[in-house]
């Protein structure tokens, strides 16, 4: 079967940047304590609820996926581009990280005690996102964890040069809301939203949206 074209560009786009975008990205959590204020409650939530393990869906360099590591958990990054995963294995040689799309994971239904996707969903066209959080619901156990960053907008951005390359990537800024509502006809209960305002380079506001799949754990 042929994949749809945008799953394509940016996987390709991604491709070309993910040396440097590794590089630039490697130590920006350190200056983003909201951030990691929503990926520690997120680890101390799913430990709260037993042991298992936890994906970081669209991994890139697997900054966030080390960075659960060192909170505990047992992460594995799965990304689209095939030289984001041959980075993330460099830069963390002892973790796990798998090429694949969030539309159709190579895991079995209700395997993980967790999801992350940190920026991720974004080069998603929104209408196809629902396809998106349920192949998320069917890999998550009942009570299982989601956490979602995106930017805040309601709009497509189109990118003709990245992190210093000439590429062709579209990204979509997402209203919370409605984002919300998508999770919810999936089957979650969002039960926490940080809207933060935008820092340094950022343009938009950011927004963390914590979910749980429905269901006892
Ligand atoms: C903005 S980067 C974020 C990377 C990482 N989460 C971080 O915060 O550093 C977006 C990443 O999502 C990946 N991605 C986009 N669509 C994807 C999909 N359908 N399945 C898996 N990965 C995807 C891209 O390849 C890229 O590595």
């Amino acid at each position: 079967m042929t994949e749809p074209s945008y799953l394509s560009a940016t996987r390709a786009a991604y491709d070309i940047v993910a040396v440097d975008y590794a590089e630039l990205l490697r130590t920006e959590l350190a200056a983003k304590p909201l951030d990691r204020a929503m990926l520690a409650t997120f680890a101390e939530l799913v430990e709260a609820t037993g042991t298992g393990p936890v994906a970081d869906l669209g991994c890139g360099p697997g900054r966030v996926t080390a960075h659960l590591d060192a909170l505990g958990l047992s992460a594995f990054g799965v990304d689209l581009s095939p030289e984001m995963v041959v980075v993330a294995r460099r830069d963390h040689p002892d973790l796990r990280f798998d090429e694949g799309s969030m539309t159709a994971l190579d895991l079995a239904d209700g395997v993980l005690a967790g999801i992350v996707a940190w920026y991720s969903i974004i080069h998603t066209p929104p209408e196809r996102l629902p396809v998106v959080f349920a192949e998320f619901h069917r890999v998550l156990a009942p009570g299982g964890h989601l956490l979602l960053a995106f930017q805040v907008g309601d709009e497509r951005r189109h990118f003709e040069q990245a992190y210093g390359h000439a590429v062709s990537l579209d990204a979509y800024r997402l209203p919370p809301d409605w984002v919300e509502e998508l999770l919810s006809q999936a089957g979650f209960a969002v039960h926490a939203r940080l809207l933060r305002e935008p820092e340094r380079a950022e343009k938009n506001q950011q927004a963390y949206l914590m979910a749980r799949k429905q269901g006892q754990s």
